[in-house]
């Protein structure tokens, strides 16, 4: 399935766009839970921010979805660098979310290994079996950025997690400035819907590499269940228009 392109004239409207479509996309289909995998990174800042604000405030049904982290880095949750914390901060308490919907990976204690097979266990325990169906994602929604080096999740290119075809969640312990955690292919590929949002012209070369075909990048090796959708603004599009 080709990932369908969306361009956006700037990050502020990247916000609002993928805000209206995450909304469409949780409240659409039957009634029950839904599960969403967040980024980390200084791109989505804004789309959490716009969530927690009207008109979207109001049109998420919060209640019945789960949240979960696409990486974490093992750092304290406070700590600044810590992509949960980022979420709660613009997020989690701005919004009316249940805590028992909110499972952060847990970097309070331990290593990196402990933490990122402690998250598997809960990842399962949620999905309610060990073995992902094709006609059953774990989540209906994952939020990705890239980095400049294709990277996804804490998915780096040369990484011996690339191959990981088992653990749903694994740590990176080699990424530098601290260890991460990271989800695992077999993870990020369980969902109904995956969007990639992507802005500034520092990523104009990686995402006209992807979206072109060429590309062998962690980012481009996604092959996900569902509709695959790369949102980004006009500074990181390879070519004018929407
Ligand atoms: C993280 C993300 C990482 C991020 C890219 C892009 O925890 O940092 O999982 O994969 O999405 O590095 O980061 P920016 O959005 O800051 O460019």
């Amino acid at each position: 399935m080709q990932p369908a392109l969306t361009v956006l004239d700037d990050p502020p409207a990247v916000a609002r766009h993928v805000a209206t479509w995450l909304a469409q996309e949780l409240g659409a289909g039957p009634p029950g839970r839904r599960a969403v995998a967040l980024s980390g990174g200084s791109t989505p800042r804004l789309l959490y921010e716009t969530l927690a604000r009207a008109p979207w405030r109001d049109a998420m049904p919060w209640e019945r979805i789960h949240w979960f982290w696409c990486d974490e880095r093992f750092v304290p949750a406070a700590d600044e660098r810590s992509n949960y914390e980022l979420v709660r901060r613009l997020l989690l308490d701005e919004a009316p979310i249940p805590r028992a919907n909110i499972h952060p990976i847990p970097t309070a204690s331990g290593t990196p290994e402990s933490a990122a097979a402690a998250y598997d266990a809960a990842l399962r325990r949620y999905y309610g079996a060990d073995t992902l169906a094709a006609d059953r994602p774990l989540f209906d929604v994952v939020l990705l950025g890239v980095g400049e080096d294709g990277h996804t999740a804490s998915l780096f290119p040369g990484s011996a997690l690339l191959n990981e075809r088992s653990r749903w969640a694994a740590a990176e312990a080699t990424s530098r400035p601290e260890p991460r955690i990271t989800l695992t292919y077999p993870a990020l590929e369980s969902s109904r819907a995956t969007a990639f949002i992507v802005t500034g012209a520092s990523k104009r070369a990686v995402v006209g590499e992807i979206l072109g075909g060429a590309s062998d990048a962690p980012a481009a090796r996604l092959r996900p269940a569902g509709g695959v959708h790369w949102f980004v603004d006009r500074a990181a599009a390879a070519q004018e228009g929407g």
